[in-house]
């Protein structure tokens, strides 16, 4: 693991919608850091990790139910510094000999408590709060939301902070450096929060060396070793995650590497060539050009739902893979961009099935179909320290700033049967669209922003005539990780400038729409 010569802290999750802030927050502290749920932590895995500091993060259930989530005892029993939040709280307090109320939520009569609150500090100070306080009233607003409480303090914990319905907001063994809060200080709404980690990891003794250039280091010598003199595909998108993969691992193996550029027939205007180039001209990458447009247009013809064409998609990535692979004297590798957030999804808290809401593209199903080994080298990162990462290595700024595009492309901005001329006109609407957003100074505000065709064509107007054509939707959004998302708040002049445009310069459309649907209850792409 490239992690393994840094001070590692480990993160035990509960199932908190908010465990991988508690991870950003540390990241930006250079805080080298985990997550693993709650049931995954063993024993023999803390003796393994060997972390210096742990922290229990919130969740959903209630320490009062039988059979609630517990970590094991001897987390307690390393010797290292441990910060539970929440549901962390209070699971600590109930298995360090302290007592905990059932809420509303779970039954108990207590008060639940969600939202802003205010903490105000003890007469003894807490070196976890130092920097809290400084301001007039002498108190720090903090976001709850927690249905049980801590009824009865551990042995050895002293209470440092209290809010109107949290007598023990703020609790701590100074002894054993045990720290458990009632709030959440990952989030945004806890404005002093990361002050708190800050104290945290400083107790902890952390160093603060998790950097990018570090990481490269690390991240080129573990490459080296795991391919060894075998060669390595890597399948380009074009977009930031395939990129910066693909020249670390170059920067790393040099010619054993080629990339396979896919051209599904489903790129925006222009990608193919800007893609080919920029890797053409910046980097002497051994570099596959896969014309395959014939391959899955052909079978993407006459097929209407999204998971058909999603599957189809997939499916057509892994045979083309397949095909190069073959050419490849000692291919035995696979390179893809998976990030920790893909990381992070897959592992089920709950055990249980998860709900299908889209068969994202990825190629999971390759190695074993291929017999290649996976290369993975960000499955540590956010795509935020991706984005560092590129910087780290010199990838163009216009490169790393792209916004995400899906692997299965226009096809599912082409809600509905895809046909040549319906991505014709997508492309140069999209052109249209992002030309106004650099223009007006807005693409590095937006997480993502795209035009879709969709399946409806609607009367007009133009000059005397009547037009009968498609009808064109916008979306731009603004989120930090695509999992949650809210559609961003263009002014009525930009609107209305863009959608002249789109149909003045796009023939084929007649009418434009702007999408202002969030994440959830839609999704990002439309289909
Ligand atoms: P949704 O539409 O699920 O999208 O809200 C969330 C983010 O994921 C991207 N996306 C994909 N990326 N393969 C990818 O590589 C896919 O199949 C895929 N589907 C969605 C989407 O563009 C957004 O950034």
């Amino acid at each position: 693991m490239t992690s393994a010569a840094h001070d590692r802290l480990l993160i035990i999750d509960f199932g908190s919608q908010v465990t991988q802030l508690i991870a950003r927050r540390l990241r930006e502290l250079n805080v080298y850091c985990e997550i693993h749920p709650f049931n995954s932590v063993t024993d023999a895995f803390l003796k393994d990790f060997a972390p210096k500091a742990v922290v229990l993060s919130g969740g959903p259930s209630s320490v009062v139910h039988e059979n609630s989530p517990r970590p094991p005892a001897s987390v307690f029993e390393c010797g290292v510094p441990v910060l539970g939040i929440c549901y962390g709280q209070q699971v600590m307090m109930q298995m360090l000999g302290g007592r905990v109320e059932g809420g509303k939520i779970s039954g108990g009569g207590g008060t639940a408590e969600f939202g802003r609150a205010y903490v105000t500090p003890s007469v003894e100070k807490l070196d976890l709060l130092s920097g809290w306080f400084q301001n007039d009233e002498d108190r720090e607003q903090v976001w709850m939301s927690h249905g049980d409480h801590v009824a009865k303090l551990a042995p050895g914990f002293e209470v440092y902070g209290t809010s109107p319905n949290a007598p023990y907001a703020v609790t701590a063994d100074t002894d054993r450096h045990f720290y458990a809060v009632q709030f959440h200080p990952e989030v945004h709404h806890t404005p002093k929060g990361a002050t708190l980690y800050e104290n945290f990891v400083r107790i902890a003794g952390f160093q603060g060396d998790w950097t990018m250039g570090a990481y490269r280091e690390e991240a080129i010598r573990k490459i080296r070793e795991q391919v060894g003199d075998k060669q390595v595909i890597c399948g380009l998108s074009g977009g930031v995650d395939s990129s910066v993969a693909a020249v670390l691992i170059h920067e790393a193996i040099g010619d054993q590497l080629t990339c396979v550029f896919v051209d599904h027939g489903l790129l925006r205007l222009n990608e193919a060539d800007e893609v080919v180039a920029m890797f053409r001209d910046n980097y002497n990458i051994p570099l596959i050009h896969a014309d395959e447009s014939e391959l899955f247009l052909g079978e993407l013809d006459g097929q209407s739902d999204p998971e058909t064409k999603r599957k189809i998609i997939g499916k057509l990535f892994i045979d083309v893979f397949q095909k190069y692979a073959n050419q490849i004297e000692g291919a035995e590798f696979l390179a893809q961009g998976t990030l920790y957030p893909d990381v992070i999804e897959s592992v089920s808290f709950s055990g249980g099935p998860s709900v299908t809401i889209k068969s994202h593209h990825n190629v999971g199903g390759l190695p074993e179909k291929m017999g290649l080994k996976l290369v993975e080298p960000l499955r540590e990162l956010f795509k935020d320290e991706v984005r560092a990462l590129g910087r780290e290595l010199g990838l163009p700024a216009s490169f790393i700033g792209r916004h995400p595009f899906p692997g299965p492309g226009l096809a599912i901005r082409c809600p509905g049967e895809i046909t040549r001329e319906k991505l014709d006109i997508l492309r140069q609407a999209d052109a249209v669209y992002i030309d106004q957003i650099r223009r007006h100074g807005l693409y590095d505000e937006i997480w993502q922003a795209f035009a879709a065709i969709l399946p409806v064509r609607t009367v007009g107007v133009m000059g005397d005539g009547r037009t009968y054509d498609f009808a064109c939707g916008l979306r731009a959004v603004t989120s930090v990780d695509g999992m949650t998302a809210d559609y961003y708040p263009f002014s009525h002049e930009f609107l209305s400038e863009t959608a002249t445009r789109i149909i003045n310069e796009v023939a084929g459309i007649n009418r434009v729409f702007y999408d202002v649907t969030s994440k959830p209850p839609g999704t990002i792409e439309m289909e």
